[in-house]
């Protein structure tokens, strides 16, 4: 059995005031929650581990650098992350790729320092409209894959959430079957290069415009075993019936 995760990416929103969202999600959980992971700005991160202790609520950042330390401004390490008792990275995602002009080998760099500080990395890919368009999708996420993720995957130390582009802040949706396509294939291309056992344990999360509304629906899919959701995880309102549709899920 794959866990079950909801996360959640704040993006570079919230101030202190956003921690009370914590304690209105921690309250809201359903009996059997899912993992649940949030993830907030790096100045919150030692105050939101605070906030959650005793809450099954897990915290982790949005990016790590792949040097532990050094001269590298403005940056932070995975040695930090861990410091503040945070348990997962986010790595990779789009916005990232996009503006900080991020690659594959650079993904898989800071995977391996995530996993040096025991962090879980979640790994994200995803095409843009105009790949998907021109039929490229498959081949996109592919080498995505082939190229952020080291040797050494585990179930324990990788998450990949599928993330289109597109999807992201939009509210586009892609169908069901286009979910499940690329979820399907993100699973036998894992099984092919780390075996199957690996690669069925692996959790895949969908991310993009995932909303309490469609929620329930993109759950079933096949092969998705939860959601990285942006906008909606910012208030505990808007995340915590995300929360109980994948509990039910
Ligand atoms: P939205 O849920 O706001 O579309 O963002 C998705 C995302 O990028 C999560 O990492």
């Amino acid at each position: 059995m794959r866990p079950k995760i909801a996360a959640g990416n704040w993006k570079m929103n919230g101030t202190a005031a956003a921690l009370s969202e914590l304690d209105a999600l921690t309250r809201a959980l359903p009996e059997n929650p899912p993992q649940i992971v949030i993830c907030p700005p790096s100045p919150l991160l030692f105050r939101a581990t605070d906030a959650v202790h005793g809450s099954p609520i897990q915290i982790g950042a949005q990016d790590c650098h792949a040097e532990a330390s050094g001269a590298y401004t403005g940056d932070i390490s995975a040695p930090m992350v861990a410091d503040s008792g945070a348990s997962h990275v986010i790595l990779g995602h789009s916005e990232r790729r996009e503006m900080h002009r991020e690659t594959d080998a650079d993904v898989q760099a800071k995977t391996r320092a995530a996993w040096t500080s025991g962090l879980t990395a979640i790994i994200c890919i995803g095409e843009s409209d105009a790949q998907r368009e021109a039929g490229e999708t498959l081949d996109v996420i592919g080498a995505q894959l082939d190229g952020s993720l080291p040797e050494g995957v585990t179930a324990e130390n990788t998450v990949i959430a599928y993330e289109p582009i597109w999807a992201i802040g939009t509210g586009k949706v892609p169908s069901l079957e286009q979910i499940a396509e690329v979820h399907d294939f993100i699973r036998n291309r894992l099984a092919t290069r780390f075996g199957a056992e690996i690669g069925n344990a692996l959790p895949l999360l969908y991310g993009g415009s995932v909303k309490a509304s469609n929620a329930t629906e993109i759950f079933a899919v096949e092969n998705v075993d939860g959601a990285l959701v942006g906008g909606a995880s910012l208030k505990a309102d808007d995340f915590a019936p995300i929360v109980a549709a994948l509990a039910r899920a």
